[in-house]
């Protein structure tokens, strides 16, 4: 574990990692894999997939690899994952989740080991539905694609790291998605909402997951 953190189940008995020098946890301590599959599973990838042959998404903040994961055994068309994250949790941390055991899925261990071991900086096979492409670097500098049709913005929260919910890095992230595409984020808090909206944002308030009333997602049109 990384000094300092720790590994903590929370409410959904699905596993998170504290980090105690910022009083942060990874994931929601009302559900874990529930927070995920709320937010960014089926308020993105599935509310986009009717309407889409192939998705490209982009993920800030990689961390345990759940939501890569989840997206992988969720996806059910063609998906270019690319993540950014600057500090990796190490491989024997990540496999030391509960994560594949929670998930009913025939090969559901086997994806989350490929994730987790996957190369950095190289597009990875992960499954028939799943290219990977996970790239160590600051949000702020990391190069973004051009054209992605969703983002899952998974940076810790506001109160943590407030510099990571400013106009320049929103700013950033429009640019980089295509039109009518849309960022998925689980925090609906004003502040946040009108600095989306500052950069050309629509935003859209959403019901939480359990233990937060909204969420939001944020469209380029
Ligand atoms: C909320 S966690 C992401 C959780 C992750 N999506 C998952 O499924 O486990 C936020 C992540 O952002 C990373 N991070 C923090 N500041 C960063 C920065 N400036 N650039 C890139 N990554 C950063 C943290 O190391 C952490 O892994």
């Amino acid at each position: 574990m990384k000094q300092g953190n720790q590994r903590i189940a929370t409410k959904d008995g699905s596993h998170t990692l504290y980090v105690p020098e910022l009083d942060e946890t990874y994931h929601s301590r009302h559900g874990a894999i529930q927070e995920s599959m709320h937010v960014f599973i089926d308020a993105g990838l599935k509310h986009l997939e009717p309407t889409h042959n192939q998705l490209r998404i982009l993920e800030l903040g990689f961390g345990t690899g759940l939501n890569a994961w989840l997206t992988a055994v969720c996806a059910t068309k063609p998906v270019w994952f690319h993540t950014i994250e600057k500090y990796p949790v190490s491989i024997d941390d990540a496999l030391s989740l509960n994560y594949s055991n929670e998930q009913t899925s025939e090969n559901g261990e086997t994806i989350f080991k490929s994730i987790t071991t996957a190369n950095w900086e190289e597009t990875v096979t992960i499954s028939t539905n799943f290219k990977l492409h996970k790239t160590q670097n600051d949000f702020r500098i990391a190069h973004l694609q051009p054209s992605y049709d969703l983002v899952y913005w998974d940076v810790f929260g506001f109160r943590a790291q407030p510099n990571l919910w400013e106009a320049p890095l929103f700013q950033r992230v429009y640019e980089a998605l295509k039109v009518n595409g849309c960022l998925v984020t689980y925090s609906s808090k004003g502040v946040v909402r009108r600095t989306m909206e500052a950069v050309g944002f629509e935003v859209e308030k959403l019901a939480g997951p359990p233990g937060k009333r909204e969420m939001v997602r944020a469209w380029k049109r």
